[in-house]
């Protein structure tokens, strides 16, 4: 009897954990400008992929086998697609389907079009992808760490996805997905799902999601990694060469995962895990679920840039669990996130700490603010119109750190209890869900008191351009500190005076931003001999450096720019880098000729960004 009980709430239990079919009501499914799908007719709850990988031919293969939802009446269902290869389609029992790939937009693909007999319930497509495909980067052994064998990585957000599977890609709409993928013997597979620890020798590994995710968070990587253990639920895989410095880098992770718990309630996937890529992938981090994928250009070797695993741990909760309805509510998923992200870091390392990193982004978020409000002031506001725009032209400081100033005065205003007690109410009432703007705000003021909405002044925050007057201001006593010290060294040309040793990564990433524009070059000189920055082995400490050395045409970086921009691919760092070299005239030959060997270095994500920036034409 107590077994039976015990299996009842263990199956409950389960039941409510692993939510198998989609929740998605067709009456308020969003409206998506950046897909073909017509998810209020027909809609996926279930994939069954399966592919081989083909390093050889760069090419992924297989089949993609959905489960479906269709409406009464409905004859068709809709795919988005990148310049994939379509070779057939069955519905139902193995029967053949009419299909049609419609013209490629270049933004968005081709939908893919499948005529559906009454009723049906599957849909199985057989593809292969191009050598080309955006999301995926193909990567010999020497531009990995350990230089020996070749790799592979997915980035599916925002709308990459269909370029390696046919989906409907749309944040707004979930599925459960299984997968059983063939590598090569002696590489080890990974998904966004439950992970082997272990390298399987014939090269055949199965996964299973059993929660609904949205298709952007599809990803896979293939490569010779290995495993190490956190914490019970926490681990890292590396390239064997970094799998000990990524440990120790990455050592506070269950740490965290237990304090974002204890802020908003219990984390819903399992196991969190990380994987350290190679260095091109485009981004600092992604919030694949159960499987972070990262940069290498974190591993510091003092844990100091590790609020990266934060913000991709956090969107455990905001992202992943309560999901964006479109990119034009891009700030739902970032804004929330990085403010997630801080109460993280000030929960293991003190609000000292995490009002350091507050101010950085802030003065990213001016700096960032002041170019996009002379381009295009519409894309300063927090809600966004992308229409007929590449969904990427969203990724700015914007949604990130507007979106965490808005939270933050709200947390303000209305006292960090209360707003807390809202937070985690929300992430339990809308899990599994998708959120757009407005149904946001009307939950927020109902939550507030006429005068707290008076405060606040939401619709100025969401809806106008630029920082209202009323934003909270993050104040960092170590910052002042440091800006004294720099200061008295300006003016005395007296090292001596910089007291460095207690200076933390981002005290250091502070004064060298905030170095006068006309600093005199022999200043430089003895700040680079006397603290090596030049060769920093602190990759953000480097990108803030060369943005000085290339103002100030300081011309002793310039080797180590060449070799940065050759090995590194994250955006976030090349953009600035360029644009620093190609905004004077003695380092605008540099930049190209960097660009020509850096190029093929880089993911699509990346390229694309650059060839705009440089002006490319390749
Ligand atoms: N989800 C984003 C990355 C992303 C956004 C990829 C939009 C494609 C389209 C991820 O969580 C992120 O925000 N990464 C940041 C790091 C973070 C600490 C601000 C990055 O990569 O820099
Ligand atoms: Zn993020």
């Amino acid at each position: 009897m107590r077994y039976l009980y015990l299996s009842l709430l263990t199956f409950l239990y389960i039941a409510c954990q692993n939510p198998k079919k989609n929740q998605m009501d067709t009456n308020t499914v969003p409206t998506d400008v950046h897909s073909y799908s017509k998810p209020k007719q027909a809609f996926v709850e279930h994939l069954n992929l399966e592919l081989k990988i083909d390093f050889e031919s760069k090419k992924l293969e297989g089949t993609a086998l959905y489960d479906i939802h269709t409406e009464d009446g409905v004859e068709e269902i809709i795919f988005d697609t990148y310049d994939l290869n379509i070779i057939k389609v069955e519905v139902g029992d193995e029967l053949d389907a009419d299909f049609d790939v419609g013209p490629k937009d270049e933004i968005l693909g081709s939908p893919l079009t499948v005529s559906l007999p009454v009723n049906a319930k599957k849909v199985k497509i057989y593809y292969h992808t191009s050598p080309t495909a955006k999301a995926l980067q193909w990567l010999s052994p020497d531009q990995t760490s350990q230089k020996e064998a070749p790799f592979l990585f997915t980035q599916s957000q925002a709308i990459l996805a269909r370029s390696w599977i046919p989906c409907q890609d749309s944040p707004g709409i979930r599925f459960t997905y299984e997968a059983s993928i063939k590598v090569p013997e002696g590489f080890m597979a990974l998904m966004s799902a439950e992970n082997p620890k272990e390298i399987n020798p014939l090269g055949q590994y199965n996964f299973n999601m059993p929660q609904p995710i949205p298709s952007y968070l599809m990803a896979l990587t293939v490569g010779i990694v290995e495993f190490k253990e956190i914490g019970p639920r926490t681990g890292v895989y590396a390239e064997p060469n970094m799998l000990e410095k990524s440990h120790f880098e990455f050592s506070d992770m269950e740490a965290m995962l237990i304090s974002a718990e204890d802020i908003y309630g219990s984390y819903a996937w399992g196991r969190y895990d990380v994987i350290v890529l190679p260095p091109s992938f485009p981004f600092g981090g992604m919030e694949n679920p159960r499987l972070t994928f990262a940069t290498p250009t974190i591993i510091a070797g003092d844990k100091s840039l590790t609020s990266l695993i934060a913000h991709e741990l956090a969107h455990s909760w905001s992202g992943n669990l309560v999901t964006n309805a479109t990119w034009n509510d891009f700030w739902l998923n970032e804004g929330f996130t990085v403010y997630f992200e801080q109460r993280i870091m000030e929960a293991v390392y003190g609000r000292d700490y995490s009002e350091m990193l507050a101010l950085l982004s802030y003065q990213g978020l001016l700096e960032e603010m002041e170019e996009l409000n002379a381009k295009n002031p519409d894309d300063t506001k927090l809600k966004l119109n992308l229409e007929s725009r590449d969904p990427d032209d969203g990724m700015s400081a914007i949604a990130y750190d507007k979106g965490y100033l808005f939270l933050r005065k709200i947390e303000e205003s209305i006292g960090r209890e209360k707003f807390d007690t809202f937070l985690k109410n929300y992430f339990k009432e809308n899990a599994f869900k998708v959120m757009d703007t407005e149904t946001f705000l009307g939950l927020l003021r109902e939550a507030l008191t006429e005068e707290q909405k008076s405060e606040i002044a939401i619709d100025d925050w969401v809806y106008q351009s630029g920082l209202p007057k009323n934003h909270p201001i993050i104040k960092s006593e170590k910052f002042n500190l440091v800006d004294t010290a720099s200061a008295k060294w300006i003016e005395t040309d007296d090292i001596e005076m910089l007291k460095t040793d207690e200076w933390s990564t981002h005290e250091w990433i502070h004064f060298i931003n905030n170095l006068p524009e006309e600093i005199d070059t022999n200043l430089l000189v003895s700040l680079d001999e006397q603290f090596g920055l030049t060769n920093s082995g602190n990759c953000e400490i480097l990108a803030a450096w060369f943005q000085v050395t290339i103002r100030r045409e300081y011309r002793h970086s310039d080797v180590a720019i060449k070799e940065f921009l050759i090995h590194v691919g994250r955006r976030k760092f090349l953009t600035p880098t360029y644009k620093a070299l190609i905004e004077r005239d003695s380092t605008k030959e540099m930049a190209r000729d960097i660009y020509r060997l850096a190029r093929k270095n880089y993911h699509s994500v990346s390229k694309g960004t650059m060839d705009e920036l440089l002006n490319w034409k390749s």
